[in-house]
């Protein structure tokens, strides 16, 4: 799991092992390091303490020269990490202990200083909060690009038919760019929902110290300031104690993965023989070890089975955060692996379905045939009786099922009936009935707002495109 050293762990700890006479069992070592997830946070953790230093030396809490060693030395061993020489060890515990155990070894006595009014307690809290306003930071711009092939293939097929389903029976023929433009909106709120977390995210924890404050005359507004933070969290407690940035922010990729999810499934469908819309390209479909013929969309499977480890790792924190007294418990260690986790797989889920939707290709014929299957303007037909023949519409309702189950009868589309036919199940019907009937009168008549009319759909996907060639620029 962990890029870890072979150091025995069987030493007092150089950092907090002051009271205690024997070294921690090995087990104890295993269960309490957290140094194989938390080296990720290696640079919001050496960001933070930059700041610190800084802070405290204006403060005339340590010297300029202390300052300044922990600065040369703190940029060593980014040079160190970055580089891959750094030795990460299990017996300190974690990302903080290891750097500042490092530090130690490069310039000695003042690297003791830097941890002046201040506990690993709101160092952690301010590292993790970092790290996921970055990481916050890039899924917005991703779900920004997948919004964008969507955008496109909207205006590539605004006016390509397909049949819109409720039940997966089809319902009434909608355009394909409708349907892409139904997700963009989705993900337009889902990046609300990012924006929104990041922004609660964005106060300081720095300087609450343990969990009471510090008698040091700190200035909490300058940390807070110097890390891009909007300002420090006002109350010192609930600065370590909570975890509802993190939750927040699962919650809103758990969502965010259930559209995709929705998607990924359609793709699925789409892309079997049965429907015939779609067709992967082969940089985003698998072969069979058995079946020769076979192109599988296991990238889209994957993308839709992803969503219950997100949700799960949602799940899991709520139940370490449940209960927990204020302030820090050891608790709180187990909030970052999943979440790690979970970013890393919806960022993957996002690139996985930008190539996808940009890479497919659109069988317009095959989805047109489907649209005009299964008596989709059944619903024109009854509107029709309505407008032009009065007809209220539960009687016109009446009236169309009693036509349909003639063109089941018979085998045909509704369009194919002739008139004397349809005649016989109301009169007042003329051949002026025949302008409704077909696929693209009925798109085309679907003209309210956030309808799917080619125009609209048009409309919309310039408008899209323009709004998110802005966001990029
Ligand atoms: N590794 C710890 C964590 O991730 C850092 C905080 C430890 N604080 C403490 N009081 N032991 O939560």
């Amino acid at each position: 799991m962990s890029d870890t050293g072979d150091r025995p762990p069987n030493e007092k700890s150089q950092i907090w092992g002051g009271r205690f006479s024997v070294a921690p069992d090995e087990i104890m070592t295993a269960i309490n390091a957290s140094i194989g997830v938390d080296q990720r946070l290696w640079r919001e953790d050496i960001a933070g303490s930059l700041a610190h230093a800084g802070m405290l030396a204006a403060q005339g809490i340590i010297s300029a020269e202390d300052a300044a060693a922990i600065e040369i030395g703190l940029a060593q061993i980014a040079g160190e990490i970055e580089s891959g020489t750094f030795v990460f060890t299990e017996a300190l515990e974690d990302i903080h202990m290891n750097i500042e155990a490092r530090l130690k070894e490069l310039i000695g006595e003042a690297a003791g200083r830097l941890h002046t009014a201040r506990s690993r307690n709101d160092q952690v809290a301010t590292d993790f909060r970092l790290w996921l306003r970055t990481r916050l930071d890039e899924t917005v711009s991703a779900m920004s690009e997948l919004q964008g092939v969507l955008a496109l293939k909207t205006r590539d097929h605004a006016g390509t038919i397909m049949p819109g389903y409720t039940h997966l029976q089809t319902a009434q023929p909608v355009t394909f760019g409708h349907h892409c433009l139904a997700y963009v909106e989705m993900l337009e709120r889902d990046i609300g929902r990012f924006l929104d977390a990041r922004e609660r995210l964005n106060e300081c924890p720095l300087g609450a110290a343990a969990l009471a404050g510090t008698s040091f005359p700190i200035d909490r507004m300058r940390t807070a300031t110097e890390l891009d933070f909007n300002r420090p969290m006002a109350n010192s407690l609930d600065a370590v104690s909570s975890r509802d940035f993190a939750l927040e922010a699962l919650s809103a990729l758990t969502i965010s993965a259930t559209h995709l999810s929705r998607l990924a499934e359609e793709m699925v469908l789409w892309a079997s023989p049965h429907f015939g819309f779609i067709t992967f390209s082969d940089r985003f479909a698998t072969g069979s070890s058995i079946m020769p013929q076979k192109k599988n969309p296991d990238a889209a499977e994957l993308c839709r089975a992803k969503v219950g480890g997100l949700a799960g790792a949602f799940q899991a924190l709520v139940l370490v955060m449940k209960g927990l007294p204020l302030a820090y418990s050891k608790d709180m260690q187990e909030d970052k692996a999943r979440t790690f986790i979970a970013f890393d797989d919806f960022s993957l889920v996002l690139a996985a379905m930008t190539g996808m939707v940009d890479d497919m290709d659109v069988n317009e014929a095959a989805m047109k045939a489907a649209a005009t299957h299964g008596a989709s303007t059944a619903t024109d037909l009854a509107d029709w009786l309505v407008r032009d023949l009065g007809l209220a519409f539960r009687d016109a309702h009446h009236v169309t099922g009693a036509i349909v189950a003639e063109a089941e009868a018979r085998r045909c589309h509704l369009a194919d009936l002739p008139l004397e036919v349809l005649q016989h199940f109301h009169d007042g019907i003329t051949d002026q009935v025949y302008g409704v009937l077909t696929v693209e009168a009925s798109v085309a008549s679907r003209t309210s707002y956030g309808g799917t009319s080619p125009d609209l759909v048009a409309r919309q996907a310039t408008q899209w495109l323009n709004r998110l060639s802005e966001r990029f620029s």
